[in-house]
């Protein structure tokens, strides 16, 4: 099955609460929501209070990429304020194989991701007890980034990992995505879509039905 997770980093932050509901009206499944510190990437953007106020807005799915050093110091607020998922960074996590276990006894998904640069390698010995993978297809800071080509052919890769090892969890990517490409990434084995500009810019709702429609 195949999901669509709106970036709501690309959102008017005026309405942000009717912009997540139309998300919900239109039928998008994820709201994927961007919490940057500054530190792992070069932009900071927001954090539990906002996630808070959002939640009563959607019954949707709040899938929070958290691109901040050390997360393992604040799952369990980002589960108190409403995370079903959260997706932690290879790359900022002293203890990778602790903190996986830590999201999963809070009761959540857990889902880890790689910059565009890191080896699929190190998901190795940690594949079994992911939900999710989420492969970046830009490297993480800002929305409105070009796709990263070779990202293909590390989806391609982690799809038939997976599938000889006999796991089923999800793909996710993030970046770049848009009505063009979003084809490609699934035919390589996402089934996890994140689009921020390519929802967020012009007619949302059509923005998410058109998306839909091509994920079929
Ligand atoms: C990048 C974020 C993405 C971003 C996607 O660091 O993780 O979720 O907002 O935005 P677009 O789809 O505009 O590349
Ligand atoms: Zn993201």
């Amino acid at each position: 099955m195949n999901y669509l997770a709106p970036s709501i980093l690309a959102a008017d932050f005026s309405c942000l609460g009717e912009q997540v509901k139309c998300l919900d009206r239109a039928g998008a499944q994820y709201v994927h929501i961007d919490v940057m510190d500054g530190n792992f990437v070069p932009s900071i953007s927001f954090g539990m209070p906002v996630i808070q106020t959002l939640r009563p807005c959607t019954g949707r799915v709040f899938d929070v990429h958290l691109m901040i050093e050390e997360p393992s110091r604040y799952l369990k607020e980002f589960v108190k304020c409403g995370a079903d998922m959260i997706t932690v960074h290879a790359e900022s996590c002293r203890h990778l194989d602790r903190t996986i276990d830590e999201i999963r006894q809070l009761g959540i998904r857990a889902s880890v991701a790689l910059n565009p640069g890191t080896d699929l390698s190190v998901l190795e010995y940690v594949l079994p007890k992911l939900d999710m993978v989420l492969v970046m297809t830009v490297n993480p800071g800002f929305g409105g980034q070009k796709f990263i080509g070779y990202t293909k052919d590390k989806i391609r890769k982690l799809r038939r990992i997976m599938e000889e090892r006999g796991i089923k969890a999800d793909i996710e990517v993030d970046g770049g995505i848009t009505l063009e490409n979003v084809g490609s990434v699934l035919e390589a084995g996402a089934n996890v879509i994140v689009a921020g500009s390519a929802v967020f810019k012009g007619d949302i709702e059509e923005n998410v039905k058109s998306f839909l429609e091509v994920m079929g």
